[in-house]
């Protein structure tokens, strides 16, 4: 690991909260929040969340939604087991995927997934949003109905056309950009609230490149 990058993470606020804390990664403070601005994880509701290994989202859903409650992490890499919270190997976009999530609905679905970084922004960008697209198509399938919908992309000229997309499906679209998100990060959060079954489209993924997706990190 660079020397430089170390010595920024051992500055920065929020890793240190989350080792103090027993999180597992500090993008847990960003659903948190989301999640006190816009209360989605309510005691009792099932979340499904994609992208989230190593884990530090589901553990904040876990705590929020209680006992009643179902977490699903869905990740290609491996999230050590979790009480309370069922892991699922797999990569949003399989169209295996929702059979394999042990619930035919969600009332929440929360993506902080991220394409591999190229270093290159138009590219890294148009990734990221075809992963929202992703999470979406998924979550078009398995979210109830008044359902809430959080993603995170990396923000550019493309943000405005998705938000547009996702109008039709929700009753209101937000943007939000935790404190937690670093500064110079260009990441914002997009968040869907009640959830309108069969309204509107999602434009296939690949549109943004012209290239299949890339591999997830
Ligand atoms: C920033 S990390 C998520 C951190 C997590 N929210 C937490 O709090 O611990 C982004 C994750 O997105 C995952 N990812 C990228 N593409 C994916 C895909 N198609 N399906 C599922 N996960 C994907 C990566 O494997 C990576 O673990």
């Amino acid at each position: 690991m660079p020397r430089r990058f170390v010595t920024e993470r051992r500055r920065d606020p929020y890793y240190r909260a989350a080792q103090r804390e027993g999180l597992r990664s500090r993008a847990a403070f960003k659903l948190t929040f989301v999640d006190d601005r816009f209360r989605l994880l309510r005691p009792g509701a099932r979340v499904l969340d994609l992208g989230a290994a190593p884990g530090g989202w589901s553990m904040v859903a876990r705590q929020r939604v209680g006992p009643r409650g179902l977490v699903v992490a869905v990740d290609p890499r491996t999230i050590e087991p979790m009480d309370g919270v069922r892991v699922v190997r797999g990569r949003v976009g399989d169209p295996s995927l929702p059979e394999r999530l042990g619930s035919p609905e969600f009332d929440v679905v929360v993506s902080d997934m991220s394409p591999r970084i190229s270093g290159a922004y138009a590219t890294d960008h148009a990734r990221s949003v075809g992963l929202v697209r992703d999470a979406f198509r998924l979550a078009r399938v398995v979210l109830a109905r008044r359902g809430a919908f959080v993603a995170k992309v990396f923000d550019g000229d493309m943000v405005v056309d998705l938000e547009h997309e996702l109008e039709p499906s929700f009753v209101r679209v937000r943007r939000t950009k935790p404190t937690a998100s670093r500064e110079p990060s260009s990441e914002i959060y997009i968040v869907g609230l009640g959830f309108r079954p069969g309204r509107g489209v999602v434009l296939p993924t690949g549109r943004e490149t012209g290239a299949p997706p890339a591999p997830a990190i």
